[in-house]
């Protein structure tokens, strides 16, 4: 049974199963980004080989129940008994599919935030350059972000997309079920980016009020799964939809050479928003890293308690450092419980502090003016109080 205590303590009580990405004697803090995999990840890719050569053409079926696997760990994560879930290489083809099924001739309105991730912002700065109307609402205060979202939609507007996690500063999105309910009664599509929230924070469909919303997000990240598992989720009205955007995978239930050339069908549920022939690898290893993590008992609630215990201490070591504002400082008007999984420390020097951290073996990143410390479960008290000694230095350096 795997306790905060034990993963307080060094050793790391689960660093021992990820020997290959050696976390015990690296300062990985880049966890909000990519974690490292558990050894079991290399199970499940030389199983994707072992099936490739032993079946060959007839692997698709071992595949589709790897695949099936990884759809119930999210439908599991997220609390959605029966749930259905599109999978995807990147979370941009699964947002593009979702973009292609709106009627954006008759409600040409796409209201987001300035605090997307560059897969919503770039592809809507782009439609926006075709005649897309898109509103983009400030992103700060996050408070409010919610409630601002919905007094712009309007009868004009086909949806909202919005995080559930800021990117660049960690804060929550509260109130997204308000907003769910606003986009509903005026026939909106809301779209919840949860790649932020899954890991570090519960995002549990039914009790955030999200049973109408599509939630986007992956496992590169907190979950440890690696590229290529990005899932798209669709509430129940998602069966009126048309994906302009659509593979040969999405009629795989009707494939049997009866096709109409003039009509294009669809199968049932998930299956509506498929693609096409994609490489089953990331979802072999997905597999068995869902498996570790259920049998290790990491469940959202305790990984909750972990990245608030981890990101918690991350703040008070930065703060004990006494570090003038001006150089480098953090949101301290803002509780802990109103953040995700990192700490992000605002400077106007946060791409050479990153790469003089990096220089010293402490791995971090900046966007923007942010620089990030990302936590991860397999990381010691001592490795983040180290880390956060490398950036003392590096800012005494800097001064
Ligand atoms: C909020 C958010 N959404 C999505 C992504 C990933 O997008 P994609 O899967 O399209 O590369 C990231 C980061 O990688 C992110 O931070």
């Amino acid at each position: 049974m795997t306790t905060l205590e034990g993963l307080r303590r060094t050793p790391n009580a689960l660093a021992p199963h990820y020997s290959r990405f050696g976390v015990a004697d690296r300062l990985l803090l880049t966890g909000h980004s990519h974690q490292a995999w558990p050894d079991v990840a290399l199970v499940g890719q030389t199983e994707a080989f072992d099936d490739a050569a032993a079946a060959v053409d007839g692997k698709w079926d071992r595949a589709f129940a790897r695949a099936e696997r990884v759809r119930e760990g999210y439908r599991r994560l997220l609390d959605d008994p029966g749930g259905e879930i599109a999978l995807g290489t990147n979370t941009h083809e699964l947002v593009v599919r979702l973009l292609s099924a709106l009627d954006l001739r008759a409600r040409p309105r796409l209201v987001t935030t300035d605090g997307e991730f560059h897969t919503l912002r770039r592809q809507l700065a782009r439609l926006g350059e075709e005649g897309v109307d898109v509103v983009r609402v400030a992103a700060d205060p996050a408070e409010s972000l919610a409630e601002r979202l919905a007094a712009a939609v309007d009868g004009r507007t086909s949806a909202v997309l919005v995080s559930a996690v800021l990117f660049e500063t960690s804060r929550i999105v509260p109130h997204l079920g308000d907003l769910a309910d606003t986009c509903q009664a005026r026939e909106a599509e809301l779209l919840v980016d949860a790649y932020h929230a899954l890991g570090p924070v519960p995002l549990l469909v039914k009790e955030s009020g999200l049973g109408n919303a599509w939630l986007v997000g992956g496992g590169y990240k907190y979950l440890q799964l690696g590229e290529g598992n990005c899932f798209l989720r669709l509430p129940p009205h998602s069966e009126t939809l048309r994906p302009v955007v659509t593979g040969w995978f999405a009629e795989f239930s009707a494939l049997t050479g009866g096709e109409e050339p003039e009509h294009v069908a669809y199968g049932p549920g998930a299956i509506r928003f498929a693609g096409a022939t994609y490489d089953p690898t990331s979802h072999y290893r997905a597999a068995r890293v869902l498996d570790f993590f259920e049998r290790q008992k990491l469940t959202p609630s305790f990984l909750q308690r972990v990245y608030q215990h981890q990101t918690g201490l991350l703040a008070r070591y930065f703060d004990d450092l006494g570090a003038p504002d001006e150089l480098i400082t953090r949101d301290r008007d803002t509780p802990r419980s109103a953040f995700g999984g990192f700490l992000a420390l605002r400077t106007p020097h946060a791409t050479r502090i990153q790469e003089a951290l990096a220089s010293r073996g402490v791995h971090t990143d900046s966007r923007g003016q942010y620089l990030r410390f990302g936590p991860a479960p397999y990381l010691s008290d001592n490795q983040l109080e180290n880390s956060i000694a490398v950036l003392d230095e590096v800012l005494r350096n800097l001064s």
